[in-house]
């Protein structure tokens, strides 16, 4: 078969012309020039240092003798200022400090968890969102934060994919752009913005066993199919830095990995930021077993491409040794220092280091703010059950019970990584209910615990749902059972909370479930009894008012599914992009790729989340049927809205090249619109497909469009929708 588009080869040409990037100007380079002339070596060093503020001894001697370029964790503007005035003004470089923090979802304004924000499918909701977390933290002297998390997660044991935008690399491309360009702006410089960081390079997400810092092992394909595409969006949206992941990236550590971090991310795709590593993970190359020690380590890293070395004292402790023992020049290190100053100098650092205490006492948890906040917690919400329409429920004429561990819990909502966000700021689903329901008497029991084998609540719970109309039962996780080193080797509800699930529901009453969780969780027993499922995730500080939005018609659902809910842990890993395999599953024969104790299909596909309305689609169109491999294809189709509320559906297209010279998924998404339909409107909406989406990694990992039959599909889910075809001809 013929290939077409670019070659590996061409990427890397393609990358060198990006280079080009305006990142940097002959002003910028000058200045880069004319300090790293006039710094020692220790000094170059310490540019290449960063320390988290509360855990070294004595960070102002540190700054004052310049052994440090930046500092992660300094939680306020009084210690900020101090530090930047050592900085510049004792310091033997006057080089400002670039002060980092992980402000993923929020800094005191704590929005949805990214995976909670992924099933918005809103890219400009994403954006102003993480452009207000930056008005928050800049304006306490934050300069860079460690976002976004760009990791792609297909197991739902990992912890950390609350962190990240799901299983697909175009859902999650459109995340990462969106969140860049909300930290950053469109060009870096402004003192309300942050320089944005992806995050964590690369294949992270791909631990075996869902078990966090754990080995990763993928084909070339795999990695640059799933794993790069969003670090490339990000690149491509103007990412200053990019933080090198803990894990063992098929034999070579990602800390210490010159084929990712250098060929990929500066020769092919033009990077001209900096990297830094993860948390001491230079030094855990000695345990990943590639370095005998810190020197070896610290040399390792620098060639690989890491600039900037985070808790890990190797390169303050080692490279001015390995320098003098000629085993890295000094121009190895210039090279990181330039980046370094690079960004510094790009993001305004040297204009605007200090933060400005007045305008936080004006932005931080804001009206605007908490209002933005809520809207992003509404479009986060994913309807998975309905049965017999019983929601939206009436604020009126209702006794209504609410009942479960999560239902009055305000620390659960923020979820992992929730920087300075504070339970006292978080709104409860009880706390929202009771606001939506002035006057009336809405019960509460607790039932049990998050986790633990007490069931001693259950009865009194019992009591109380049997005496109401509808039950609002809240279950799932703690925020702690999720995010980093939050892996689960179980998907269920922890604890004794199925028990109170199914007590509750025995009484007969219609119970609403209200999932508050980081992760897809299996539910099956749930699925099939409740009758009404929502799945809230952790949204933040206006977590209940977003759910007495939804519980009560306010606002109308809308979210999709960032991720795919197994039946049951057993069916890990199961995403809606697999391939077809030589046998696909049929139920009715036992010689194909399934289980025998549970059935192939998810609990709930990706992409999927249901509404209060209907949308009908219709007259699908792929015009031409036919085009060269550089053609492009336009697909068109109506959407109307049937039913008696105005509502929001997100819109998505999926294709398959069923034959090609490499197994392809049997779905990619390529496309989504929201659209906002009033009760009988109908719009007509449209799409484009050329190279860039019908494209691929060929066997010699060269991006080609193969001639052949393309199957399209358009819908409300992986799973459904109408479908066409068009042909690539030579
Ligand atoms: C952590 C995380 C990383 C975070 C960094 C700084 O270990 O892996 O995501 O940004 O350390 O807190």
């Amino acid at each position: 078969m013929r290939k077409l588009g670019l070659f590996v080869t061409g990427a890397v040409i393609w990358g060198m012309l990006v280079a080009a990037r305006p990142w940097t100007s002959p002003e910028i380079e000058a200045k880069i020039d004319q300090i790293v002339a006039g710094l020692p070596l220790e000094q170059k060093i310490g540019q290449l240092v960063q320390v988290s503020w509360r855990n070294v001894e004595d960070p102002e001697t540190l700054v004052r003798e310049g052994k440090v370029g930046s500092f992660l964790n300094v939680l306020d503007a009084k210690t900020a200022r101090a530090l930047q005035e050592i900085a510049l003004h004792e310091s033997p470089s006057h080089i400002p400090l670039i002060f980092g923090l992980d402000v993923i979802h929020g800094y005191r304004t704590i929005f949805p968890i990214p995976l909670a924000g992924a099933a918005s499918w809103d890219p400009e909701l994403i954006r102003r969102n993480c452009r207000i977390a930056a008005e928050e933290a800049t304006a306490e002297g934050v300069h860079w934060t460690f976002a976004p998390m760009v990791d792609i997660a297909r197991d739902p044991r990992w912890g950390r994919i609350a962190e990240g935008a799901g299983e697909d690399p175009f859902l999650g491309s459109v995340m990462a752009r969106a969140r860049v360009k909300g930290f950053q702006g469109d060009h870096l410089g402004d003192a309300n913005r942050l320089v944005a960081c992806a995050k964590h390079f690369v294949g992270y997400g791909a631990a075996i066993g869902g078990r966090d810092y754990n080995t990763t092992d993928m084909s070339d394909w795999t990695l640059r199919t799933i794993y790069l595409p969003p670090f490339e969006a990000a690149v491509e949206a103007g990412v200053a830095t990019v933080m090198s992941a803990f894990n063992d990236l098929n034999g070579i550590p990602a800390s210490a990995n010159r084929f990712t971090l250098t060929r990929i991310l500066r020769q092919e795709w033009g990077f001209q930021g900096f990297v830094v590593s993860d948390w001491n993970a230079i030094t855990e190359l000695i345990n990943h077993g590639v370095a005998g020690n810190k020197a070896e380590a610290a040399e390792k890293a620098l060639r690989a491409g890491v600039d900037m070395d985070m808790m890990g004292f190797a390169y303050s402790d080692e490279l001015a040794n390995l320098v003098r023992r000629g085993l890295i020049s000094e121009t190895d290190v210039d090279q990181a220092v330039r980046r370094v100053l690079r960004v510094k100098l790009a993001s305004g650092l040297f204009e605007h280091p200090f933060p400005d205490e007045d305008r936080a006492k004006r932005v931080i948890l804001s009206p605007e703010h908490l209002e933005a906040a809520r809207q992003a917690a509404r479009e986060g919400i994913v309807l998975l059950k309905n049965e017999g329409n019983l929601l939206p429920l009436s604020t009126t004429g209702l006794r209504l019970a609410v009942v479960g561990p999560l239902a009055d819990d305000r620390d659960a909502p923020l979820g992992s990584w929730a920087c300075l966000g504070r339970p006292a700021d978080v709104i409860s689903v009880l706390a929202g209910i009771r606001e939506a329901m002035p006057g009336s008497d809405v019960a509460f029991a607790k039932g049990c615990a998050i986790d633990s084998d007490d069931t001693s609540g259950v009865a009194e719970a019992v009591k109380l749902a049997a005496q109401s109309d509808v039950v609002v039962l809240v279950v799932g996780e703690s925020r702690r059972m999720s995010g980093e080193g939050g892996s689960r080797a179980f998907l269920g509800l922890p604890g004794r909370q199925l028990d109170l699930v199914k007590r509750v529901v025995a009484t007969g009453k219609p119970t609403v479930v209200v999932l508050i969780n980081g992760r897809p969780l299996a539910i099956p027993w749930i699925a099939e009894h409740a009758t009404a499922i929502l799945e809230t995730w952790q949204l933040g500080v206006q977590h209940g008012r977003a759910v007495a939005d939804v519980l009560f018609g306010m606002y109308n659902p809308s979210g999709k599914l960032p991720a795919t809910f197994p039946r049951c842990v057993g069916q890990v890993p199961i995403f809606y992009n697999h391939k077809n395999t030589g046998r696909p599953p049929r139920e009715d024969t036992r010689w194909t790729s399934r289980y025998v104790d549970a059935p192939s299909t998810p609990q709930f596909p990706f992409g999927f989340g249901l509404s209060y309305t209907k949308y009908e689609y219709r007259d699908l169109k792929i015009e031409p049927t036919q085009i060269g491999p550089a053609g492009k294809v336009h697909v068109s189709v109506t959407v109307e809205n049937v039913g008696r509320r105005a509502g929001e559906e997100i819109v998505q297209l999926y294709i398959r090249d069923p034959v090609a010279s490499v197994t392809r998924p049997v779905r990619e998404l390529k496309g989504f619109r929201r659209v906002h339909l009033d009760p009988g409107e109908s719009k007509r909406l449209s799409f484009e497909l050329g190279p860039e989406e019908l494209g691929f990694y060929n066997v010699r990992s060269e991006w080609v469009v193969e001639p052949g039959k393309f199957e399209v599909w358009v819908g409300p889910s992986s799973a459904e929708g109408l479908h066409g075809e068009f042909f690539v001809v030579d």
